[in-house]
This record gives structure tokens, C-alpha cells and sequence, in this order.
């Protein structure tokens, strides 16, 4: 089967039932996307499927013929980081980071349909991403200053 992830499209060998976790971290080296409960109970796979936040544990591969796959490591160029990767350094949300990957890529599919997000919004996105090292606070306050940096006009081109 074909998938095409990060806007590269793969030619793939396996079964169409198994979670595109794997597939992304066993079969691709995508290992940024991380396992946590392979039960959709705590985030940290989240992935987007069509600008979706999805729980790729769960999600068998063979569903995703045809759909656009996106991981944390092709959210954005790295010379360009997505809002929330700024605002994440910003804030200095991570601790141990293992479920950061999955709060990003959560964060950002919220604000791709709600750009100015209230608490409560932030609330109802994030309910489902777990973060053992309580890193709730920073979290949300990363939530609220990437939607400032996405609202900021773009910085003028520099010239020569
Ligand atoms: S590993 Fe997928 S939701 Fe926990
Ligand atoms: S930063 Fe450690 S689990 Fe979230």
C-alpha cells in the first residue's frame, strides 16, 4: 500500500490492520510520535490525519490510503518553526518531553480551526493528552502565546 507522510509518499509492506504507530516509528524511523498507552487514552501518539488530531496507536494504516499523514517531524521546516514549536521554547513547557510531541501536535490542530482559543476551548482540546510531569500550566500558556505569535503580522524581509 501507499501512504504518504510529511508529503512523502511511502510504498509500504504490512498489514493493513496494524497502527500506523509502528509503521511510523519501526518501519519509517519516524520515532518522534511516541507510545504511551496504545489504548487512545493518553496523546502522546497524536498525529494529524487531514489537519486532524489523531491517536495514531489506534489507527489501523491501511484506513490512511489516499489521506495526508503529518508528524511532529513535518509540522514545519525546521528554519521555520510552527507557532506552537516557538512558543513551546518560549514557555520552556517540556520536562521530561515524553509526551510533548503528541501536546504539540494536539495544540496545533486546535488552532488551525480556532486561532484565538479561550481556556475553556484549551480545556476541551488538551482533556485527552496526558502529561505525567504536570506540565498542564506551561502547556497552556504555550497554547496562548502561539496563537499570538500566529496572529503577529510576519517579520519584513530582511535586505541585503
Ligand atoms: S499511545 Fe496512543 S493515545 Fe496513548
Ligand atoms: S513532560 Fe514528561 S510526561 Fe509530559
Amino acid at each position: 500500500m501507499k501512504l504518504t507522510i510529511n508529503g512523502t509518499t511511502h510504498e509500504l509492506d504490512v498489514p493493513k490492520d496494524l497502527p500506523v504507530l509502528w509503521v511510523l516509528r519501526d518501519v519509517l524511523g519516524l520515532t518522534g510520535t511516541k507510545f504511551g498507552c496504545g489504548m487512545a487514552l493518553c496523546g502522546a501518539c497524536t498525529v494529524h490525519v487531514d489537519g486532524q488530531a489523531t491517536r495514531s496507536c489506534v489507527t489501523p494504516v491501511g484506513s490512511l490510503e489516499g489521506r495526508t499523514l503529518t508528524t511532529i517531524e513535518g509540522l514545519a521546516p525546521v528554519e521555520h518553526p510552527h507557532p506552537c514549536q516557538r512558543a513551546w521554547v518560549e514557555k520552556s513547557v517540556p520536562q521530561c518531553g515524553y509526551c510533548q510531541s503528541g501536546q504539540v501536535m494536539q495544540a496545533a490542530a486546535l488552532l488551525a480551526t480556532t486561532p484565538r482559543p479561550t481556556d475553556d476551548d484549551i480545556t476541551a482540546a488538551m482533556s485527552g493528552n496526558l502529561c505525567r510531569c504536570g506540565t498542564y500550566p506551561r502547556i497552556r500558556a504555550a497554547i496562548h502565546r502561539a496563537a499570538e505569535l500566529l496572529a503577529a503580522p510576519a517579520p519584513a524581509k530582511e535586505t541585503p
